[in-house]
Formats: structure tokens, C-alpha cells, sequence
């Protein structure tokens, strides 16, 4: 999809649709107003007829005299006081649909004024690019399925041209980076394995000159004595494979920030098997991995003047003869061992011994994401990814980063007090902590691995793919890491 900023006479602009706010009680933005007065009117005419009455909801006209546009979709923004940035984009959601059900392939958006700043564009714009994203891969849609958006343009006022096209440039970077998260979240167990997943780890190296990929096999894993990843794989016919993509765009010096997802492509539990209901969606259990992958896309397209690197260890969990049986003992990278209580925590075992490899990169700062614990999901449900870090300042940076980008985290604790929930009497640790506070304890259990470097950690359980109707990836923290990486490589956002 193509997106662009556009200036000038919004009367004369020629398009399929202009899109224009209204607030509640009729008021019309400073858009919507110099149009209905090229107009003689009009739109305030049709107003006054009542159908968007509370300023919510859509309305479609056609034939407005004096308007070059096809047609103005009047968009319902509600409370002029109350129309920030997260309104402007709920409102803009509902537009994009209706522009589907008209079979509109191409429109231009008056952005209100409040919310034409960097910030505003880059919301709306990526919301647009987010719209043009559809699964088709095992499933072709049908001929009357609504045709996606083929080009959004965003006008704006001329002194914030300069923002509204880095906003636009970066909304097309992220954008990039969530529908890859997406696709690789909802593609089958079956096709997404981990071989798959290194493969596209290799097709971007070669897709972006700025990126390299290298990818560890089970003989090379086993080498270093990561012992905790590789019982994970052995109950499993698909080999682990461990993927490091780099990206140079700081300084030959900079430490580099390290991010980490869990890429565990099929999660049936192992011998400690999952019930039937629902297994499926454990295909999404490699969503910390696509968001990894995302990130990357994101900051390559973007030029970010940081230093990267992206570690997926990817695996699947399966029941087997030689899979982990609970009461095995392993021995990770770190050197301390490990009782595998229930082998349906595998994700933090994959995760360890990652995480001890990240210290030979002397990371500036290393942020994992995993779609670790279902107790995530029952602790803070599908709103916000769960935060781990003992880290205020970094705790603070990453909820500002989230809240920023609408992608949003919330804060758990990781006192000392949970660590002893993980005491084994035949190991340094057991790989859970019982019921209680389960997000937690496996938070806990990273924790110990995490000793030579800042750290934080995102469980994403409940916010890395959507259930029902919706059913599919959402792509996050693609949009949170992406502006993580944006204010820590210090890129002006600003006019
Ligand atoms: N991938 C799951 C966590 C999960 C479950 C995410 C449901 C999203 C939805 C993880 O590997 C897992 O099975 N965790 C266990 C840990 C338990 C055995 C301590 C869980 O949450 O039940
Ligand atoms: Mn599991
Ligand atoms: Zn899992």
C-alpha cells in the first residue's frame, strides 16, 4: 500500500473519497469547515439532517457541489475537547471499514488539526497500512471479499510537513514490521517450523542490504552446551534452530540493544500435554519470534542510527520417546542445571540459554518478548503485555515507548521474595514455581540468566494474537519495540 502526505485546496483535491471529521453537535473540524464553505454548505446541510448526531459513526456523501473528491466519508470523532490521538484512530478504524464495504481502494484523510503532528500522522498512517494486511497464504479471498486500501493520503497543514514525512516514513517502516509478524503468527504449525522461520531469517539478510542473518543448527547449539534449548527439540522431528540477524546502522563502537523472542513454532506441551480445546492456537507461540523479526524489518526500513541484533531461538514442543520427561535434569549455557517439573514450560528453557549467549555481544541493554505464561493472561487479560524488569529507569522507557505507540505494557513485580518458588531439591532451579503468581516465577526463572546486562522482559500471552471473529496476530510489540528502538536512537520525531 502506498501511503503520502498531501497539501493545498482539500476542495479541489481529486481522490475517491475525502475523509473528513466532525465532532459532536455538528461541529465541523477547520477541514470539514473550508470544505462545506467551498461547498455553499452542504455539509453542514446534510447535518442537520441528525445521522451523526454524538459526532459518532460514519456518514457518506455524495455529488457535494464545488468538491472535486468522488465522495466525503463525514467521520464521527465525538467530543472536540475529548479527540486525542487514540479516538482519531478508533474513529479512523470504523472509516477504513466502511471504505471496504464501498469497495473504496484509495482515499485522503484531513487530519484534525491537534493531531497533524508526528505523532498523529504515524498513528493514522499506520493504522491505514494496517488495514491493507489480509492472510491469504492458505486461503485466497473470496471474489466478493472487500478489496484492501491501495493508497491513503494524509493532508496537512504546510509548516509540519517536515514531521508529517518522517511520521509517514517510519508509519511505512513499522507498518512493514507488523504485517511480517503477523503473517509468520498466522501461518500453520506446518509451515511455519523453525527451518521456515531461519529460511526468511536468510530472505531478509538478502532483501536488505543493512541486514545479516546467521543461523545456529543443533550441532553448533549443542557445541556451546546449550543443554536447555536442545531438550526441548529433542521430543521434536523439526531440528532447533537458533537465528541471530544483525543490523549495523550505529556507530562500529555502539553496543548494540539485543532483542530476544521465543520462537517456539508448535507448543502441544510436551509429555506434560495441553488439553485438546484451543491447542491450535499454539502456533502463535512463535510470536515473540515474529516480533523480533518485525523489529528488525522496522529499524532497517526506518535507517535507525542504532546497533541490532535479533535472536529467535525457534522449536517446536512435542510428546515423544525422547522428549524431556518431567523430573529431567538439564544442564544450560550458563552452567546451572535444571529440573524440568513440567515440560510444558519449555519457553523459558529455549529463552535461557538464548539469553546467556546474548552476553558475548556486550548488549547495551537486551529486551525478550514471549508468549510465555497463560497466568499473564489471567493477571492482566489481552489489553496489556506484562513487564518484567528490576530495572525502574528501563521499566519507565519501555511503558512510555508502549504508551506512545499504543501498545501497551503493564508492569509486574520481580521481587526476590517470588525466587524461591523455584527451589529444587535435585537441581540450582526447577523450570516452574507452582500456582501461584505463574508470570511471575517464569520471569523469575529468566532473571537468572540475565545477571551481565540491563534487562527487561515482555510476556505477550495475552496480547500477541486475537481470539473469535478476529482470530489472527495482532503484531505486537512490533509497534512498542519500533519506537523503543526510535527514542533510544535518539531520531528527532519532532518539527
Ligand atoms: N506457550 C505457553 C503459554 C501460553 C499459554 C501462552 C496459553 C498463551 C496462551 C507456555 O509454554 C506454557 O505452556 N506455559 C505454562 C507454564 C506452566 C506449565 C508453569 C502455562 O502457562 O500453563
Ligand atoms: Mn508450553
Ligand atoms: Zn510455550
Amino acid at each position: 500500500m502506498e501511503l503520502k502526505i498531501v497539501g493545498g485546496d482539500l476542495a479541489k483535491a481529486k481522490t475517491p473519497c475525502l475523509i473528513l471529521g466532525v465532532y459532536d453537535k455538528h461541529k465541523l473540524s477547520a477541514a470539514a469547515e473550508a470544505v462545506d464553505k467551498a461547498s455553499d454548505g452542504a455539509i453542514a446541510k446534510l447535518l442537520r439532517k441528525g445521522d451523526l448526531d454524538g459526532g459518532k459513526g460514519t456518514l457518506l456523501a455524495y455529488d457535494l457541489p464545488g468538491i472535486s473528491a468522488e465522495r466525503v466519508l463525514l467521520l464521527g470523532l465525538g467530543k472536540r475537547k475529548e479527540c486525542d490521538r487514540d479516538k482519531l484512530t478508533k474513529a479512523l478504524g470504523t472509516a477504513l471499514s466502511r471504505l471496504g464495504e464501498s469497495r473504496v481502494t484509495k482515499a485522503l484523510l484531513a487530519l484534525p488539526a491537534g493531531l497533524d503532528d508526528y505523532a498523529g500522522v504515524r498513528a493514522a498512517a499506520l493504522k491505514a497500512a494496517e488495514s491493507a494486511y489480509r492472510y491469504e497464504q492458505t486461503k485466497p479471498p473470496k471474489e466478493d471479499a472487500p478489496p484492501l486500501l491501495e493508497r491513503f493520503e494524509l493532508w496537512v497543514e504546510k509548516p509540519r510537513r517536515a514531521a508529517a514525512e518522517r511520521a509517514l516514513a517510519h508509519a511505512e517502516a513499522i507498518g512493514a514490521g507488523v504485517a511480517l509478524a503477523r503473517e509468520l503468527g498466522n501461518l500453520p504449525g506446518n509451515i511455519c517450523t523453525p527451518t521456515y522461520l531461519a529460511e526468511r531469517a536468510v530472505e531478509l539478510a538478502k532483501a536488505h542490504e543493512a541486514l545479516s542473518t546467521e543461523v545456529l543448527d543443533e550441532a553448533a547449539m549443542a557445541e556451546l552446551g546449550m543443554g536447555a534449548l536442545l531438550s526441548v527439540s529433542r521430543g521434536s522431528r523439526q531440528p532447533a534452530k537458533l537465528i541471530k540477524m544483525s543490523y549495523q546502522g550505529g556507530a562500529a563502537d555502539a553496543k548494540p540493544v539485543v532483542l530476544v523472542g521465543k520462537g517456539l513454532t508448535f507448543d502441544a506441551g510436551g509429555i506434560s500435554i495441553k488439553p485438546a480445546s484451543e491447542m491450535d492456537e499454539m502456533k502463535y507461540d512463535m510470536a515473540g519470534g515474529a516480533g523480533v523479526f518485525g523489529a528488525m524489518v522496522a529499524a532497517v526500513r526506518m535507517g535507525l542510527p542504532i546497533n541490532l541484533i535479533g535472536l529467535v531461538p525457534a522449536s517446536e514442543n512435542l510428546p515423544d520417546g525422547d522428549a524431556n520427561k518431567p523430573g529431567d535434569v538439564v544442564t544450560s549455557l550458563s552452567g546451572q542445571t535444571i529440573e524440568i517439573l513440567n515440560t510444558d514450560a519449555e519457553g523459558r528453557l529455549i529463552l535461557c540459554d538464548t539469553l546467556t549467549y546474548a552476553e558475548r555481544f556486550e548488549p547495551d541493554v537486551v529486551l525478550d518478548m514471549a508468549t510465555l505464561t497463560g497466568a499473564c493472561i489471567i493477571a492482566l487479560g489481552k489489553h496489556p503485555s506484562g513487564l518484567f524488569t528490576g530495572d525502574d529507569k528501563l521499566a519507565k522507557e519501555i511503558t512510555a515507548a508502549g504508551e506512545a505507540a499504543d501498545d501497551r505494557v503493564w508492569r509486574l513485580p520481580l521481587w526476590e521474595d517470588y525466587q524461591q518458588q523455584l527451589d529444587s531439591n535435585f537441581a540450582d532451579m526447577a523450570n516452574i514455581g507452582g500456582r501461584e503468581a505463574g508470570a511471575v516465577t517464569a520471569a523469575c526463572f529468566l532473571s537468572r540468566f540475565t545477571k551481565a546486562y540491563p534487562w527487561a522482559h515482555l510476556d505477550i500471552a495475552g496480547t500477541a494474537w486475537l481470539k473469535g471473529k478476529e482470530k489472527g496476530a495482532t503484531g505486537r510489540p512490533v509497534p512498542l519495540l519500533s519506537e523503543f528502538l526510535i527514542r533510544r536512537s535518539g531520531v528527532e520525531t519532532k518539527d
